[in-house]
């Protein structure tokens, strides 16, 4: 099977043969992370440029690992250190940066639709690293794969996502994701962070941390998104820890067997102690190595390859 389509927008549209798609080929690439010589002939010849017009650790640098293990050649554009600092508009940018035609262009941006509109104009596959508020397809995709490689599938799984969900584009690619794999997904958070109506993507609301937590597989954590916050959505940070941070009682609510996510970066002492974050249960740096296996699978599949 391949996949049909050149570019990774979003959760959203991707039906349940095409997560299952990418899962199982990220499967099939993970242990070349710990062979002596990580590098496969996959995509030589390809080019691949990293678009970020955000600030990013994990996915800009797995991405880029990603791509040199498969052998293709790698460009990462950094929008601070380019001529957009000189007025250049981002269509522009990416009109010159496919007039030397890379294979696929991985883009992270402020604004959502960014690279739903990029997809339309270019033709370079387009991955989506992360689009404001909106998605964020690469690391739901990696965390439902190290969920999916934990607890063996995703049937009748509770996952709870705690923090900013109105502001969160990990929250609502994993809500789309999970979801449609057959998970039943809670959220919660202050009020301020839940947007009105959520409930229509399938999920159910749990009034305090302490309820959203009782019984679940799984905990994802979420950073508070300020930088997307016109105005503080509460009073301080204290109080945030207190209502809704992850700690070791807390934790104790959940199934025996519960392991607890957090897509970074993360905020100790806020959303989560660092007593839990470096606990037995985290899986935090797990994603992390996962991340490059799900990344490998994009670039693969978005460049024509099948299973
Ligand atoms: N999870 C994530 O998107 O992290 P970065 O912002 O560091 O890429």
């Amino acid at each position: 099977m391949k996949l049909n389509r050149k570019d990774i927008l979003g959760l959203k549209d991707l039906s349940v043969e095409e997560i299952n798609l990418i899962l199982d080929t990220a499967d099939s690439f993970r242990d070349i992370a710990t062979r002596k010589r990580k590098k496969v002939p996959t995509l030589q010849g390809n080019t691949v440029v990293n678009l970020f017009y955000e600030k990013s650790t994990r996915t800009r640098t797995s991405f880029e690992i990603a791509a040199k293990r498969l052998s293709a050649d790698t460009v990462n554009f950094v929008a601070a250190e380019s001529s957009v600092g000189k007025g250049e508009t981002f269509i522009d940018t990416v009109k010159n940066i496919e007039a030397m035609h890379p294979d696929v262009i991985v883009v992270r941006h402020s604004s959502a639709g960014a690279p739903h509109m990029l997809a339309k104009m270019i033709k370079p596959g387009v991955i989506n690293a992360g689009d404001g508020a909106h998605e964020h397809p690469s690391q739901a995709l990696l965390d439902m794969s190290m969920i999916r490689d934990e607890k063996g599938g995703f049937a009748g799984l509770e996952v709870a996502i705690i923090g900013d969900i109105a502001h969160s584009r990990v929250a609502r690619s994993n809500i789309y994701g999970l979801t449609r794999m057959g998970a039943k997904v809670r959220v919660s958070g202050p009020a301020t962070m839940i947007p009105p109506g959520i409930e229509r993507l399938g999920v159910t609301v749990a009034p305090t941390i302490e309820e959203a937590l009782r019984g679940v597989d799984v905990i994802m954590m979420l950073r508070i998104q300020l930088e997307r916050q016109a105005r503080p959505l509460f009073s301080s940070t204290r109080e945030y820890s207190r209502f809704f941070g992850l700690n070791e009682q807390r934790v104790r609510l959940a199934r025996p067997d519960a392991f607890i996510m957090h897509p970074g970066p993360i905020n100790r002492g806020v959303e989560i102690d660092s007593a839990v974050a470096d606990s037995e249960r985290s899986r935090i740096l797990n994603q992390v190595t996962n991340g490059v296996a799900v990344r490998m699978a994009l670039l693969y599949l978005v460049t024509g390859g099948g299973n």
